[in-house]
């Protein structure tokens, strides 16, 4: 079986971002062995902190997001780094080429459950007019993304990563430590029976997502004419994982109860890295409104509606809130 390093040499990454993405990754071996041991090496449960958007850290949320900090500054190959655990851009070597944006773990409900969990990243140039302690050069649209991927902490671990040469799936081999190429060029399907979607939402969803789930619960009867099944990981990276899989359609649409708050997920350590991986997979990415992957962020912490998945499926969602325009 094919190594990370072959393919991602296959795919014409220049050396320097081959090296970044291995020393990223070793960070996240070194979380899914910490996530394994779970209980017993003390690291599940709370801390007393919370994060810049005001939920309460894991102590695997700061333990992830440290063990990442610490790998990339010391590679020297990333300039400046944003995180969902940080507040504000961590500067890092002046001289690196490269930003990273991650979100180190994410589904962080599941830790007390020992349930699915992952880590999210996305790689941009670092402009050389930059500071590394300025955020703005983090606000490019994720059109401008080199590489992306997650690393999943499931029954195995498993690498998605694409550097816009398709989307491949690798999966830890722990006797010896390499992510093996498993599952290459993978397609999402087309067509889908599936949806994921948080359903105690619903009351606060827009007009045209109340309109399409409607239409999916109504089965054979309703105007779609196919029976729906519904999953809810409650890990973005989960989901995603399952519809890169089998094919669906994931979402996280606005929500009324905060206008000024579009949508849960995060654009940049989030939604874009995921939209990046469908697209290449050959599914949509979209806001409802526009492709997430053009989205012009104002802010590192921005977030955005989100629908993901099989092509057809969301033209079919996106139909609806054309309907609306
Ligand atoms: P995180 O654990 O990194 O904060 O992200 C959690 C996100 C995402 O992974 C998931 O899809 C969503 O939150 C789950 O939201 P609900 O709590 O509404 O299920
Ligand atoms: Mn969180
Ligand atoms: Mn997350
Ligand atoms: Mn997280």
């Amino acid at each position: 079986m094919k190594r990370l390093n072959s393919q991602l040499q296959k795919d014409g990454a220049p050396l320097e971002l081959i090296l970044l993405i291995r020393t990223l990754l070793a960070g996240c071996k070194e979380i899914s062995f910490r996530v394994s041991q779970g209980a017993l090496a003390g690291v599940l449960g709370s801390t007393l902190s919370e994060n810049v958007q005001g939920e309460t850290q894991k102590k695997l949320d700061v333990i992830s997001n440290q063990i990442l900090k610490d790998t990339l500054r010391e590679s020297g190959y990333v300039k400046a780094i944003s995180s969902e655990e940080e507040d504000d851009v961590v500067p890092c070597n002046p001289e690196g080429k490269y930003l990273v944006s991650f979100d180190p773990l994410d589904g962080s409900s599941n830790t007390e459950i020992n349930s699915l969990i992952g880590t999210i990243f996305s790689i941009t140039h670092a402009p050389q007019w930059m500071d590394a302690d300025d955020p703005s050069a983090f606000l490019q649209p994720g059109t401008q993304m080199v590489a992306a991927g997650y690393v999943l902490y499931g029954p195995s671990t498993m690498l998605a990563m694409t550097t816009g040469r398709g989307t491949h799936l690798y999966t830890l081999d722990k006797t010896h430590g390499g992510f093996l190429l498993t599952h290459p060029n993978i397609q999402v399907p087309e067509q889908t029976k599936e949806f994921a979607i948080n359903a105690s939402n619903q009351r606060h969803w827009e007009t045209p997502i109340q309109e399409y789930i409607g239409d999916l619960l109504a089965g054979t009867e309703g105007p779609r004419g196919k029976n729906y099944n519904m999953r809810w990981v409650a890990a973005m990276v989960g989901d995603i994982h399952r519809v890169l899989c089998r094919g669906g359609i994931f979402m996280y649409p606005f929500d009324k109860r905060n206008p000024s708050i579009p949508g849960k997920l995060r654009l940049l350590y989030e939604a874009n890295p995921m939209a990046f991986l469908m697209e290449q997979a050959g599914g949509l990415a979209n806001t409802g409104h526009g492709r997430i992957m053009e989205v012009m962020p104002s802010e590192i912490h921005q977030r955005v509606p989100t629908l993901l998945g099989s092509k057809e499926e969301v033209e079919a969602c996106l139909s609806y809130y054309a309907k609306h325009e």
